[in-house]
């Protein structure tokens, strides 16, 4: 069994897409990043905080709005229209979730789909639909990269989502496909569970539920990835993978932390510098 080191290949990513805005920079270009949170939820608090971080160090422009957990629809709506016009910003980003009074639909909608770098938009998402994009969403992105660092080649093996999430399960199955695995996706209605997974010479656990997946659900020699970010009994953070005990039957397995998490960012950075080029007609 091998742990997939999801830091290191995050860092791989961010490394070339700094060089590649360094390049950028020589036109006078350079990527710029709007992250808009709305409230204090400790937890969007943090990733906030590290998009930001990796913006600095792939060298981009970046800007935070914090805005009040009050904050209307209307004053909401308003900043996305006046980043949608900002020629210093490529990527637009509203972190989620948003308080119960906002809707979050009505957001994602109002960002321009060559500055929607989460690729929530539904152009964007039809767009991924039919195979032809420019932005990935971050996390499944992520996990393809991480999938990818194996050398285990995805064409014709059985790949298993478990989770029809608009922002990974359903997105994850469709680049599975691209890769042209055979995919099923399994959720919380699915009969059966184990006998599906147990299927899967790929499985993708994005679940929401702490050590979820257990031994008897893996099959032998599978690669396990864990989208899941929970909290274990004791408070401590762990998948949707009970990783100790199905770590022996994987050919590579992610950790938690340090598996999908950091990917995501970096897949984040990779649209950005995406955007920026594309706004500014660079190949
Ligand atoms: N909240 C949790 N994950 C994400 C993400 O990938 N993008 C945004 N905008 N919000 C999130």
């Amino acid at each position: 069994m091998q742990i997939i080191d999801g830091k290191a290949v995050s860092k791989a990513v961010k490394e070339q897409v700094r060089q590649e805005c360094e390049q950028l920079k020589k036109k006078g270009v350079t990527p710029g990043l709007a992250v808009i949170i709305v409230g204090d939820d400790p937890a969007s608090q943090v990733y906030v905080r590290n998009k930001e971080r990796a913006c600095e160090e792939c060298g981009f422009y970046s800007v935070k709005y914090a805005l009040d957990e009050n904050t209307t629809q209307q004053e909401l709506n308003d900043l996305v229209k006046k980043l949608n016009a900002d020629d210093k910003i490529s990527g637009i980003l509203c972190q989620l979730p948003l308080p119960e009074h906002l809707d979050d639909k009505e957001v994602i909608n109002l960002i321009d789909p060559i500055k929607d770098v989460d690729a929530f938009h539904p152009v964007n998402v039809g767009k991924i639909m039919i195979g032809d994009y420019n932005y990935l969403p971050c996390t499944p992105a992520g996990v393809m990269e991480l999938i990818h660092s194996t050398g285990v080649d995805v064409c014709g093996k059985n790949a298993v989502v478990i989770g029809r999430s608009n922002i990974v399960g359903k997105p994850q199955a469709m680049l599975l496909l691209h890769e042209n695995a055979t995919v099923e996706i399994a959720h919380s209605k699915t009969k059966d569970l184990p006998s599906v997974t147990s299927r899967a010479d790929i499985l993708v656990a994005a679940v929401g539920r702490a050590k979820f997946v257990t031994a008897d659900m893996v099959k032998e020699g599978a690669v396990v990835i864990d989208v899941g970010m929970n909290r274990d009994e004791n408070g401590k953070l762990c998948g949707d993978v009970d990783f100790e005990n199905v770590k022996d039957k994987c050919s590579f397995i992610t950790p938690v932390p340090g598996g999908v998490g950091p990917m995501t960012i970096a897949m984040l950075m990779k649209n950005t510098l995406t955007a920026a080029k594309i706004q500014n007609n660079i190949k």
